[in-house]
């Protein structure tokens, strides 16, 4: 078996063996370990509240242990036959075994682990049983007798039983939302059984393993259905829809156990070959922000809202979470794994389970909806796609069919924006929104795609890098027109590559001309004119929410959607931009809106764009100045920093460019002033100044730099 710890990052293990084990799963390690007997221990659960770790194995014993201390705190004989599985009150100081003797017991352990009592029904083994996480005075049990029986704590009978497997029943969960009365139920009969238990009927059932199905379970969280066969096979289900999402096969040979644990995406299984812990679930969380600043999101099935104009001028610091009102704006019909705004803000498509629904933004009111894998909004608002499967991709506008269409690719992933991106598995392929005519097709297997509000820039994220392109519309128009340079791979020339960029991009956007990003390190950066520039260092993953000139600020959320924001500067990246389009006239307009200690930081932008001339102009850090001024051979410049500075090695740098540039009075005034006797010698003997020889031989004395004086005098015949 196997049980997942509520707060420690620990999985439990008990094994065929005898042996018990505790592994640390974050860093993958044996944190402890319990020898409880040398027969199969078939039962192990954590009691946090307890700091135990509670086994029943094949020797009809009951061991309590202290996980910390490793001591054995309690043993008994609990059962006849072999302990199948053990179960514990979510606030009882009580127990629940079920055996092969065909009994479950209820033990109490502040009553000196008394049984209180027995549950007699069962006519063979009674593989499992189950407290109802919405009613704790009830629980189910499964039974070899192909039997579910459904009992009441202070009842020794059953209350019904639920008879429809052909085979021993091995598994039961109960269904943890308040919507629906559910059991699920895994047998030897290769079925999986969902039941109401109030109507007491079979709901449905699953058919897919080929083995006998060894465990079942309700996500606590998640709207999913998970199962385990002898076959070697775990599959993921939707709980609502009851559709297979996916079959996981590790060769690990036959899955015996499972344990998942609400607020966490970790999921345990226990195989004949060892154990692995699964992340289920999206990371990304589902939320979007419009251009005014109002976000809505999904926590499970509901939709929340909040206003940043709300906070009012509240004083907001970078990376501090922001206090803002939420506002429930009611239930999603389905479990939304996506929620996009549209271009305008007007309407918000939340998408999952393989549907979309359109709302109105304001007042969450259904607009649209149909069947999706995915959904994208085109930029202009009025048209968005959908991919149905792999082959029929969808163009609606205005809310109406537009176009179904087969592309030539298989659709594995569709990218929304400026042109619509079709991927399949080793190449992309952009078409027109309009005409769906193929524009390009470009073999690099993109995993997000940002195109820039104008359309001009696309920036195309893959696992290992990223690409700046340019788009150019008028070639592809003209070339439209005359159907000239028209290729089986689209347009020749619609892309222009302006860089790759090797950092792995996890969201991104774009303002002005520059493409800001979180890196998979964290770092909250963005690209002008190939440079990257980083804003912050972030100390967990966050997601790009959007930007709002009108406050220079970016937003982010985080997995827990708390919502921080990081100042950014309209005027810096519109004048960057500026300055990559070669703009001076643009970007001498907007430099004196540019706050003076964000001068520098322009300025060497410009110096890394090659502009060291404005570079100079702009910058405020007369460090910066100075060596740009070198870099120029701006003397003069120089000079004047160099003697505001007072700085020996200032002076030192402009008497070498001095003598570089054959100034040989200002390189001898500089080296007097960096008082550098050796310079000067070598100066004033290689030019047969007489005079100055016999001045540096004075000077060095008084100075009492002997050696210099010495080759002075001595070179005079002194
Ligand atoms: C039981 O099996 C585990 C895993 O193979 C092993 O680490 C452990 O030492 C075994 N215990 C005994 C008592 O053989
Ligand atoms: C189960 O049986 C007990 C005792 O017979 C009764 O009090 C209880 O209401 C029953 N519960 C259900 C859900 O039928
Ligand atoms: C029992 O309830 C379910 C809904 O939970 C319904 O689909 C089913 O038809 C009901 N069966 C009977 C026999 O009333
Ligand atoms: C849309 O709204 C109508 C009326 O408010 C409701 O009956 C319907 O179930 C909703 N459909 C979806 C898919 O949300």
């Amino acid at each position: 078996s196997v049980d997942l710890h509520p707060t420690e990052p620990w999985m439990l293990a008990s094994l065929y063996n005898g042996s018990v084990c505790v592994w640390n799963h974050e860093t993958q390690t044996l944190v402890k370990t319990f020898q409880v007997c040398d027969l199969p221990v078939r039962a192990s659960k954590f009691v946090a509240r307890k700091n135990w770790v509670i086994t029943g194995a094949d020797d009809m014993q009951i061991c309590v242990f202290n996980y910390h201390t490793l001591e054995r705190v309690h043993m008994f004989e609990a059962h006849s036959d072999y302990i199948r599985c053990i179960a514990v009150h979510p606030i009882k100081p009580y127990i629940l075994s079920s055996s092969d003797d065909m009994l479950i017991k209820l033990w109490d352990w502040e009553k000196k682990w008394c049984c209180s009592q027995v549950f007699e029904g069962h006519t063979h083994y009674v593989m499992q049983i189950v407290i109802n996480p919405k009613d704790n005075n009830q629980f189910a049990s499964a039974s070899l007798d192909r039997t579910i029986k459904v009992w009441q704590l202070g009842s020794s009978s059953p209350n019904f039983t639920l008879v429809g497997h052909e085979k021993g029943v091995n598994f039961i969960d109960y269904y943890s939302g308040a919507d629906k009365p559910y059991l699920i139920s895994g047998a030897d009969d290769h079925l999986v059984k969902i039941w109401d238990y109030q109507n007491k009927t079979c709901v449905q059932t699953l058919e897919g393993h080929s083995q006998s199905v060894s465990f079942v379970s309700f996500h606590p969280g998640l709207p999913i259905i998970i199962t385990g066969s002898e076959d070697g096979t775990v599959r993921i289900w939707h709980s609502g829809t009851y559709r297979l999402e996916s079959t996981l096969d590790y060769g690990m040979e036959r899955v015996w156990c499972v344990a998942s644990m609400h607020g966490s995406n970790n999921v345990a299984l226990g195989f004949d070959e060892g154990n692995i812990i699964i992340k289920i679930g999206h990371e990304e969380p589902a939320m979007s922000m419009d251009a005014s600043g109002r976000i809505i999101w999904a926590k499970h099935s509901e939709i929340q809202q909040a206003n940043l104009k709300a906070m009012g001028d509240a004083e907001i610091k970078d990376g501090e979470r922001l206090p803002l009102a939420v506002k429930d704006m009611g239930i999603c019909e389905i479990y939304p794994q996506t929620i996009q705004h549209n271009p305008n803000g007007r309407f918000v498509v939340v998408c999952g389970d393989g549907e979309y629904i359109i709302y109105s933004a304001m007042a969450l009111r259904n607009k649209s909806f149909g069947s999706a894998q995915e959904f994208v909004w085109a930029h202009d608002s009025s048209q968005f796609a959908v991919r149905e499967s792999n082959s029929v991709l969808r163009i609606f506008k205005n809310f109406k069919e537009k176009k179904s269409f087969k592309p030539d690719i298989d659709a594995e992933g569709i990218y929304g924006g400026f042109l619509l991106g079709v991927r399949s598995v080793n190449c992309l392929a952009f078409y027109g929104w309009d005409n769906t005519e193929l524009i390009q097709q470009i073999e690099i297997q993109p995993k997000h795609i940002f195109w820039s509000d104008s359309g001009e820039f696309v920036c195309i994220a893959t696992e290992e890098s990223f690409f700046i392109l340019k788009y150019l519309a008028d070639k592809v128009t003209s070339a439209q027109e005359s159907n000239e340079g028209v290729t089986k791979d689209g347009i020749e020339g619609a892309f222009e590559v302006q860089g790759e960029i090797q950092e792995i991009v996890k969201t991104g956007l774009w303002v002005c001309g520059c493409f800001i990003y979180t890196s998979s390190v964290n770092r909250l950066n963005y690209c002008a004119g190939g440079e990257i520039v980083t804003i912050a260092h972030l100390d967990r993953t966050m997601y790009l929410l959007g930007y709002i000139p009108k406050d220079n600020r970016l937003y982010l959320c985080d997995k827990e959607l708390n919502i921080v924001s990081y100042s950014l500067l309209v005027s810096v990246l519109e004048y960057q931009t500026a300055v990559m389009w070669r703009d001076f006239s643009m970007a001498d307009k907007v430099l004196p809106t540019i706050p003076k200690e964000q001068k520098t930081r322009v300025a060497y932008f410009l110096e890394k764009q090659g502009f060291k001339q404005q570079a100079m102009a702009v910058s405020s850090d007369p460090e910066h100045q100075f060596e740009l001024a070198l870099q120029l051979g701006e003397l003069k410049i120089a000079h004047q920093l160099a003697v505001e500075a007072k700085s020996e090695q200032k002076w030192k740098q402009l008497a070498e460019l001095a003598v570089n540039k054959c100034q040989f009075g200002l390189a001898q005034e500089c080296l007097h002033h960096a008082q550098d006797y050796g310079g000067i010698l070598l100066l004033v003997t290689a030019s047969g100044n007489t005079a100055m020889v016999n001045k540096l031989a004075e000077e060095a004395e008084k100075d009492d730099k002997n050696n210099v004086a010495f080759l002075s005098y001595f070179l005079q015949g002194k």
